[in-house]
């Protein structure tokens, strides 16, 4: 069963998580509390699970994984906690808590998501893995996080607050902010399971479609769900104006959206067989998820 697999693989990332977060015990403690309060205890960790999917299914040991897996999820998490600064979608519910910013102040929310942040890489770097590996995974989860990745995408996504996107900046934004670290994932656990360069880029398509649907998704359920029910506040791209799918192409049109990306994502996936049923099953989830 697909979920058992899930439920050890989300308890490995926080457990590994657990052991790299810094002890609030320890000054500067309110640093390490607020790290802790943006990482631990909540989340899809759908990151982490597709890590594990992808590297699992090209017979890597799930130990092998935990590195990456944690770090993706680092910078997931740095990344949540900048977006909801005041300067940026100013939230103040995330993972049904108060956002870092609220629940401590800002200057710690930002030396949080900067200190979570560096600590993805030396998770890296001090991996139990080949040189070569460690600098691939680095080189990996860097470009994705960085100018032409998520921060080039939340730059993209400021700019196009209260303004008219064409489909193809939509769609790039949404491949930059959301699809570059989802990428990453899948690209971590496949190296750590060795793959060659054909399976790289069929994994790699699917991971691309799975990125943009995850972000369809989310801009769907801002419409459709309730804060409740998403532990973040619903209502807000229409509230702040933001650039999304179904704001571009209405309701109806970004359902449509959705189901083409599951369509790739199966064609992607069908040469890899039955090892790919984890990874076929987050790409489900990312298309039908309900928080
Ligand atoms: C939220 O990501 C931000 C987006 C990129 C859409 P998730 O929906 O993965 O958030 P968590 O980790 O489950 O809280
Ligand atoms: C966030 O997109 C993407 C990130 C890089 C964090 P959103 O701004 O839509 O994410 P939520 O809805 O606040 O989780
Ligand atoms: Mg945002
Ligand atoms: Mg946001
Ligand atoms: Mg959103």
């Amino acid at each position: 069963m697909a979920s058992e697999r899930f439920a050890r693989w989300a308890a490995r990332t926080e457990a590994t998580l657990e052991r790299l977060l810094p002890d609030p015990a320890d000054a500067p403690s309110r640093l390490h509390a607020a790290m802790r309060h943006a990482t631990l205890g909540g989340g899809k960790r759908m990151r982490p699970l597709l890590v594990y999917a992808a590297g699992t299914a090209l017979g890597a040991g799930e130990q092998a994984l935990d590195a990456p897996a944690a770090a993706v999820e680092l910078v997931h998490a740095y990344s949540l906690v900048h977006d909801d600064l005041p300067a940026m979608d100013d939230d103040d519910l995330r993972r049904g808590q108060p956002t870092v910013h609220v629940a401590f102040d800002e200057a710690t929310a930002i030396l949080a998501g900067d200190a979570l942040q560096t600590l993805a890489f030396s998770t890296l770097a001090a991996a139990d893995a080949p040189a070569a590996l460690r600098i691939d995974w680095v080189r990996t989860l860097a470009d994705a996080s960085g100018v032409a990745g998520m921060c080039g995408g939340q730059a993209l996504d400021i700019d196009a607050t209260g303004r008219a996107q064409s489909l193809a900046q939509l769609q790039r934004m949404h491949a930059l902010k959301t699809g570059a670290l989802i990428r990453a994932a899948v690209r971590m656990g496949a190296l750590g399971g060795g793959a060659d360069a054909a399976t790289l880029a069929q994994l790699d398509a699917f991971a691309t479609s799975l990125g943009l649907a995850f972000q369809v998704r989310d801009d769907l359920l801002d419409i459709e769900a309730s804060s409740e029910q998403l532990g973040k506040t619903a209502g807000k791209d229409v509230a702040q104006a933001k650039s999304t799918y179904p704001a571009l192409l209405g309701i109806a049109g970004a359902r449509t959206k959705l189901e083409e990306l599951a369509d790739d994502m199966r064609t992607a996936l069908g040469p890899l067989g039955a090892g790919a049923a984890a990874l076929a099953a987050l790409g489900d989830m990312a298309v039908r998820r309900t928080h």
